[in-house]
């Protein structure tokens, strides 16, 4: 029995040096951890149950049956985080470049089949040179049968992918399927085709990081969410992230009592908004000045950045929040944040996550490039996410609220439950200047009428009190009692039951 116990220890010292001590030496002078330390950092201590050590691959072509590596290039199993079980999988680029195999896929797709039936997330760490190329179409179907996994699970668990290293090719469409992706700068890259084939087909010279790095992802593409300093950072920042999720789409996400009480008032709020409608204030300082403890966790916070989204809590409960940002392009709406935006509220809604939205919206962003560029069904992916949306909504307009906008940001037309307003509100089809210029064209020629028809056009349309009237708004509140007047409303609508008629999907603008 000793002797068999040896051996098993023996293999295990094995599979745990993955490709060996000369590579560990060379993923570390990258700045890089290794699979396993990765996950030794990602999991609370103690708690990684490991699967399929042993797996090795099958290939006997072009010298691969005598080079093989227990547990073949990538960690697979679950562990806890803060308490949450979770599911892992973690490529060692030590092993044949983290390539995926026909083997190296079935673990993968071993834990996320176990994931969805316990109901629990799936973090990838992505480290890998892509298909295993002495593999060839075993390992193209390796990587389809994650894709198929990753779509069967989304929207029923959560799937966050970290990418600390090289994501090239197909295999950038796993983690392009999850809910978010992280990076981590000047250590992780996704591209479709590299800098070499980019040169030869469209004579570009362009870096890795600058084709598919982290901040081209973050601020560029929209691909990616956050980009991070260091896998260390990377790691932390999803730990803290993953408090916010439910484990699964039946769960409600976890609750955080916190110190901060419902009902505290905020008034300096009852100054954010500047006098002149045209000043811009940022967004964020009410977001932090409602939320509880003033915690907020923005994603995607370097891309379309005219409109916020992240989770934050209030009352303990997680919220998904989305503002228009008057600090950038005014608050418009354009293709970028529409997308952005609608993306969020569809994770939000898939996963019980109440939506709050802060409205300061001139209208959708004219132009021939945001015309030719398809504004009219992107901005659609927005209009039809707060839609189809059945989570609580609970939405405060701080400014203006124009046009087709105003309906598309969590309107009550839209089915939001509680609608809120500040005494300072514009709702209405458009600013006084530009209805006055179009009703009275005939008089652009009289300044002095003009003015007086906008001042007229003001008093009439720039308030709340018109869709006051007509129930379009609850209630006007007062900007310092924004929290305790949320905080109620979630209350109110803990238990809120809506469903959307059967059918087999809807047809979003794509
Ligand atoms: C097998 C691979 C490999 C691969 C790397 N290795 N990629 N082995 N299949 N795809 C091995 C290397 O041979 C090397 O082995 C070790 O991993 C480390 O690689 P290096 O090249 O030394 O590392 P580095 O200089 O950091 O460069 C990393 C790299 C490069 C940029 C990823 O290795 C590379 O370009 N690899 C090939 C990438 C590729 O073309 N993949 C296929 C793409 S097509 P030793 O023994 O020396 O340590 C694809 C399609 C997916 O992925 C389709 C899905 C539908």
């Amino acid at each position: 029995m000793h002797d068999i116990q040896q051996k098993l220890e023996a293999m295990r010292a094995k599979a745990r040096l993955g490709g060996g001590q000369k590579r560990i030496d060379s993923q570390h002078a990258k700045g890089k951890l290794t699979a396993r330390e990765r996950l030794e950092l990602l999991l609370d201590e103690g708690t990684f149950e490991e699967w399929d050590m042993f797996v090795e691959h099958r290939c006997a072509d072009f010298g691969m049956a005598d080079n093989k590596v227990p547990g073949d290039g990538v960690v697979t199993g679950y562990g806890m985080i803060n308490g949450r079980l979770v599911f892992v999988f973690s490529q060692d680029f030590t092993v044949f470049g983290g390539a995926l195999s026909e083997a190296h896929a079935e673990k993968i797709c071993k834990i996320m089949d176990q994931a969805m039936k316990v109901g629990a997330p799936v973090i990838g760490l992505n480290d890998s040179g892509g298909a295993r190329i002495q593999e060839g179409v075993a390992s193209l179907g390796g990587y389809a049968d994650v894709f198929q996994r990753n779509v069967m699970a989304s929207g029923v668990i959560p799937q966050i992918s970290l990418i600390m290293g090289p994501c090239a090719g197909g295999a950038v469409y796993s983690p392009a399927m999850t809910d978010f992706i992280f990076m981590v700068k000047d250590s992780s890259y996704m591209f479709v085709t590299g800098p070499e084939v980019v040169k030869t087909v469209t004579h570009e010279e362009v870096t890795a990081e600058e084709l598919g790095g982290a901040i081209a992802h973050t601020s560029r593409s929209g691909v990616a969410d956050l980009a991070f300093e260091n896998d260390v950072e990377a790691i932390q920042m999803l730990r803290r992230f993953y408090n916010y999720l439910p484990l699964n789409n039946k769960e409600k996400p976890p609750v955080r009592p916190s110190g901060d009480p419902a009902g505290r008032l905020d008034h300096s709020l009852d100054t954010l908004v500047p006098d002149n409608p045209n000043k811009p204030y940022e967004i964020k300082e009410l977001i932090y000045k409602v939320v509880d403890d003033g915690d907020f966790f923005e994603i995607q916070r370097d891309y379309a950045r005219n409109i916020v989204v992240g989770m934050a809590r209030m009352d303990g409960q997680t919220v998904g929040i989305v503002a228009n940002n008057p600090m950038v392009l005014a608050g418009c709406l354009d293709i970028k944040s529409s997308i952005k935006a609608a993306r969020f509220v569809r994770f939000c809604d898939a996963f019980n996550i109440p939506v709050i939205t802060f409205v300061d919206v001139p209208g959708f962003m004219p132009g021939t490039s945001q015309e030719y560029g398809g504004i009219i069904k992107h901005g659609a992916k927005l209009l039809y996410a707060y839609a189809e949306c059945t989570v609580p909504k609970v939405t405060v307009i701080t400014r203006k609220a124009y046009g087709g906008a105003y309906d598309v940001m969590s309107s009550k037309h839209l089915r939001g439950d509680v609608n809120f307003a500040w005494p300072n509100a514009e709702i209405a089809v458009m600013g006084a200047k530009g209805a006055v210029e179009i009703i009275f064209r005939e008089d652009k020629g009289d300044p002095a009428k003009l003015a007086a028809k906008e001042a007229e056009y003001k008093a009439r349309f720039a308030n709340p009190f018109v869709a006051g009237a007509r129930g379009f708004i609850d209630d006007v509140i007062q900007p310092h009692e924004t929290r305790k007047r949320i905080c109620r409303s979630l209350a109110m609508l803990k238990d809120k039951k809506l469903d959307n008629p059967w059918r087999k999907h809807g047809n979003i603008p794509l």
